[in-house]
């Protein structure tokens, strides 16, 4: 009979990971909302089923007393033995904790004395026992349906789904930001709305050490920026990575926290405009004469082919 009722726990195990698995597909945290909902009705149900239980309880005390006053002691008892057979709850609580009556706790104390403290050797509480075989059928099954199954996701496997969604959700957002723009893929901005705007970043920003003109004064921290001499190279790409990254040893800081690349794109897209434009007084060149490269069928011919003292 006790083994049966181990069978029994071990078959129905499953329906509870079934249960509890509906929906696995989607999310845990999108659907707590609903989860918790379900919890709570369970707590619910089990509630008003203890209060009902409770009250038959009730009911059948006073009526058992009714018995007691109107007809006195042994139809009482009668009453009361009877009710004890038939309600199925007691037999269940005695059955699931199966403790030693406190008449007979002799027959199970131990020997041992812990300063007075004595130790009855009861045995482990059915309902304890019952739950520990269904967390070990569970535990069989979940490894069987989650980790070898193809019906479910393992929480690994979830992850990397996530991660999945959360790479391809950053795509996308960054596919709607022009900001996306940096030193490897920028390419010169020519439309006069972006020239003006980058006129007006580096007069704010720049011209402090380069001079409004861009061309310097031979006394001024920043070299020349409209001759065809480079320290770090006169591409677009150069230029947007010196102004990104700087070269905060040498005075030039970087302005990638300052500006967002458009902006270090439409101000770079400005200083290459201001190529050949002379201002007078501008200093000395410095670096390298870059020399722009025209046919985009020959990109590996040497653009540098002059030096000049750095
Ligand atoms: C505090 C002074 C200072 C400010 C402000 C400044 N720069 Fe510079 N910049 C320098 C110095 C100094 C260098 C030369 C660095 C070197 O010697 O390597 C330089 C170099 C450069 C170069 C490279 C020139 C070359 O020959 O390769 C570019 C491009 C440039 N700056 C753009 C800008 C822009 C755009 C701004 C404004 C957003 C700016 N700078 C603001 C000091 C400054």
């Amino acid at each position: 009979m006790k083994k049966i009722k181990i069978l029994g726990f071990f078959l129905l195990s499953p329906l509870f990971i079934l249960a509890a698995s509906e929906g696995s597909d989607s999310n845990f945290y999108a659907d707590l909302g609903l989860n918790l909902i379900g919890i709570i009705g369970i707590i619910v149900v089990v509630a008003a089923i203890a209060l009902i239980v409770n009250l038959l309880n009730q009911a059948i005390k006073l009526r058992e007393l009714q018995i007691y006053e109107e007809q006195g002691f042994e139809p009482y008892l009668e009453a009361k033995k009877k009710s004890a057979r038939s309600s199925w709850w007691r037999r269940v609580t005695k059955a699931m904790t199966a403790a030693v009556p406190v008449e007979r706790e002799q027959d199970i104390l131990l020997n041992h004395d812990y300063d007075g403290i004595r130790e009855l050797d009861n045995s482990l509480p059915p309902w304890w026992v019952y739950g520990f075989y269904l967390t070990i059928g569970i535990s069989i099954f979940y490894v069987g349906y989650y980790h070898f199954s193809s019906n479910a996701k393992s929480s690994a496997e979830l992850y990397e789904i996530e991660m999945e969604q959360a790479e391809a959700a950053v795509e996308r957002y960054l596919a709607t930001q022009a900001n996306r723009v940096d030193e490897s893929n920028v390419t010169l901005l020519t439309d006069a709305a972006d020239l003006g705007e980058g006129k007006d970043i580096f007069d704010t920003y720049c011209a402090a050490c380069h001079l409004k003109t861009g061309g310097g004064a031979p006394n001024s921290v920043g070299p020349n920026l409209t001759d065809k001499y480079w320290l770090h190279g006169g591409s677009i790409k150069d230029v947007f990575k010196t102004v990104k990254y700087g070269v905060p040893e040498k005075g030039m800081i970087s302005w990638k926290d300052q500006l967002r690349p458009t902006e270090i794109h439409k101000v770079s897209s400005y200083i290459l405009s201001l190529q050949g434009t002379n201002p007078p007084g501008a200093k000395e060149p410095q670096g390298e004469l870059y020399v722009p490269e025209e046919d985009t069928e020959n990109q590996d011919s040497v653009k540098v082919i002059g030096l000049i003292n750095n």
